[in-house]
């Protein structure tokens, strides 16, 4: 009786097992059938009650049976587990011989990129690129330019002063200073650098941005000579149409003095931050050199005179990629840079 039922569970089995599309349904098998609560388990439980010749025999036959389904077991396990390597295989591969992704280039700041694109439009002009010191003197920021003290541009909101009597530049016009005392007339020369001023930052100002300076000097300049200048700039870096209005501007350096707005590029003129609603952007003062400050480095205005300007390169740089808060051009987020 009990052989019987045992060939019949063997042969269950081993359809089960062979039949198990799974490793949980394998594994559900086995401990039904050969786990210490399971059929086999069952069966051995009741041999003590056989008579003793029976009991070897059917003790035999229920090992054999245990062997037979143990190996079967671990056949369909191996193959399930070649199965899910195979698996592996077809799925996580690397060709080695593809070429290794090459370290990011960086990228120039938007700032530099126009700084450079001007100095090429200049040199290319016959004007020399100067440098000139971050930290100046009083004499070169303000009195050689003729700015007395009473000038607003001195007082202590905007410029950052250094114990030693000496200051931040609020401006790049100290280089025009140094260019006429170094080289004297006649010089075409820019200066770009970065300046310094006592503010509160919003979108449109920052405690340090970058000028541009341009100066030239020689016999008879006139302002159709700063026009023409001027309109050779904006065109090379904007290399399309932008309204511009010449307004009288006052600068203790210059005489006559201009300020020159070009047309707000971010709004196209209908007012936002940049433009403080006003649809214009202050980009470019300028004017004749006064007399004072050629006779001041050395130059006699008798015989020389000459021009000179300064554009806002930050500023500028802002309207051309449409950038709309200054304060993204210091903060060194690389997720902006990167875009440049
Ligand atoms: N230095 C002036 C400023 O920073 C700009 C300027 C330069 C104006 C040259 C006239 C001529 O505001």
């Amino acid at each position: 009786m009990m052989e019987t039922d045992l060939s019949a569970l063997e042969a269950s089995a081993l359809r089960r097992i062979e039949g198990a599309q799974t490793p949980e349904e394998l594994e559900a098998v086995r401990v039904e059938v050969l786990g210490r609560r399971g059929a086999l388990a069952a069966i051995s439980k009741n041999i003590g009650k056989l008579a003793p010749e029976e009991r070897v025999r059917v003790g035999r036959l229920l090992n054999s049976a245990k062997e037979a389904l143990e190996a079967a077991f671990e056949r369909r396990k191996k193959e399930f587990e070649w199965q899910a390597l195979e698996q592996r295989l077809q799925q996580e591969w690397l060709d080695l011989t593809l070429p290794a992704p090459g370290p990011r280039p960086g990228s120039l700041h938007p700032v530099t990129q126009i700084q450079m694109e001007i100095e090429d439009l200049f040199t290319s002009l016959g004007f020399a690129v100067l440098d000139g010191p971050e930290v100046e003197t009083e004499y070169h920021n303000f009195d050689a330019l003729n700015i007395p003290a009473t000038h607003p541009a001195r007082d202590a909101q905007d410029t950052f002063w250094l114990t030693d009597g000496n200051l931040l530049r609020t401006h790049t016009s100290p280089v025009q200073v140094r260019g006429m005392e170094r080289f004297g007339p006649p010089l075409r020369m820019i200066a770009p650098g970065r300046v310094f001023r006592n503010e509160e930052v919003d979108a449109s100002h920052e405690h340090t941005f970058y000028q541009l300076e341009g100066m030239m000097i020689d016999r008879e300049v006139s302002v159709a000579h700063l026009i023409y200048f001027m309109k050779t700039l904006l065109a090379g870096i904007f290399k399309r149409d932008v309204t511009v209005r010449l307004r009288p501007g006052f600068f203790p350096f210059v005489e006559p003095g201009f300020e020159l707005d070009i047309h707000c590029l971010i709004c196209g003129g209908d007012g936002c931050p940049v433009c403080k609603q006003s649809g214009w952007v202050e980009l470019l003062p300028c004017g004749l050199v006064h007399p004072n400050v050629l006779r001041m480095s050395g130059i006699d205005p008798e015989e020389w005179n000459g021009f000179a300007f300064g554009l806002g390169l930050t500023r500028l740089a802002m309207m051309r990629y449409g950038i709309d808060d200054i304060r993204y051009l210091q903060s060194g987020d690389l997720r902006v840079l990167r875009q440049f």
